[in-house]
């Protein structure tokens, strides 16, 4: 009885979240989640949505930040790992999956692209971003990732955090970034996955036509990050949360001791970081 208790939220955790087959309604459950997250805590002043990143090194460089950043330090820095790992000054960018968009407001406003447009499934998300990101050459819209409503060779770069495992279909994604991408454009990708779905995701990205430039688990930067971040998230669910969700809310932002946060630690999900081209 216990073993299947303890078993439960780690079996929802692999059949749900991450699993790697095609799953058409994750999509659609995952929708519906955003959607009400960002109706019922549109309040929380939250422009990001991911377990942020940290470098291991105790004398790395500090990224530098304004001071109404630095609260989503963590995030920003999962964001210019990712996005800073080629020149994308004077570059037309496309964000998939940019959720409560402090993302691409930050890579317009530090990495200099020529446009950058955030899409995001959840029309929530959306209006949340319209509302609060007013940057110039930056522009949201609602979009599923599954089918981009944007012309072939429209974009330079395709930047994707955290998103992928809510996709009914991962190949579907990887198949529309290659259409929209034009000739010798890059995809910079960055998504957690359980550890035996890690070489399946490596062979889909090269079926797809994608050039692997550069690939690293990163999952030992962002387990740091989530106990740096620890205290802060248990500070926002307390504050803005309303009690009878709080574990819901634990699970979903990975706070320490829960399913997803244990994952990570054995190392049954691990966080993984690509840059690739066309
Ligand atoms: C964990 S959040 C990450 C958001 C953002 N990238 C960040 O790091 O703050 C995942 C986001 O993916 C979006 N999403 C889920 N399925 C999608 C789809 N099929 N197409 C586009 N966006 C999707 C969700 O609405 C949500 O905003």
């Amino acid at each position: 009885m216990l073993n299947s208790l303890v078993a439960r939220p780690v079996n929802i955790l692999n059949n749900f979240i991450a699993r790697p087959n095609d799953y058409p309604f994750r999509r659609f459950l995952w929708k519906t989640w955003y959607n009400l997250f960002a109706s019922n805590f549109g309040n929380i002043k939250i422009a990001f949505i991911n377990y942020g990143y940290t470098d291991l090194q105790p004398d790395a460089k500090q990224l530098e930040l304004s001071s109404s950043e630095e609260k989503e330090r963590y995030c920003i820095q999962l964001y210019h790992h990712v996005a800073n790992a080629i020149p994308l000054f004077g570059l037309d960018v496309l964000e998939v999956g940019c959720g409560r968009g402090g993302g691409s407001s930050y890579i317009t406003r530090y990495l200099h692209p020529r446009t950058m447009t955030g899409i995001d499934i959840s029309e929530s998300n959306i209006s949340f971003c319209q509302k609060y990101h007013s940057v110039p050459k930056l522009t949201f819209r609602v979009g599923d990732a599954e089918s981009l409503t944007f012309n072939d060779c429209s974009f330079d770069t395709v930047v994707n955090v955290e998103s992928s495992h809510c996709y009914g279909s991962t190949e579907r994604f990887f198949t529309e970034v290659y259409r929209v991408l034009r000739p010798n454009g890059h995809f910079l990708f960055a998504d957690f996955r359980p550890k035996d779905a890690i070489d399946k995701t490596t062979k889909l990205l090269e079926t797809s036509g994608f050039k692997i430039l550069k690939s690293e688990r990163i999952t030992a930067n962002i387990l740091k990050a989530m106990d740096l971040e620890n205290e802060r998230k248990l500070a926002i669910i307390n504050q803005d949360i309303p009690k009878h969700l709080h574990i819901v809310a634990n699970w979903f932002a990975g706070c320490q001791g829960t399913p997803v946060y244990e994952a990570f630690q054995n190392r049954n999900l691990e966080y993984l970081c690509y840059v690739l081209q066309k």
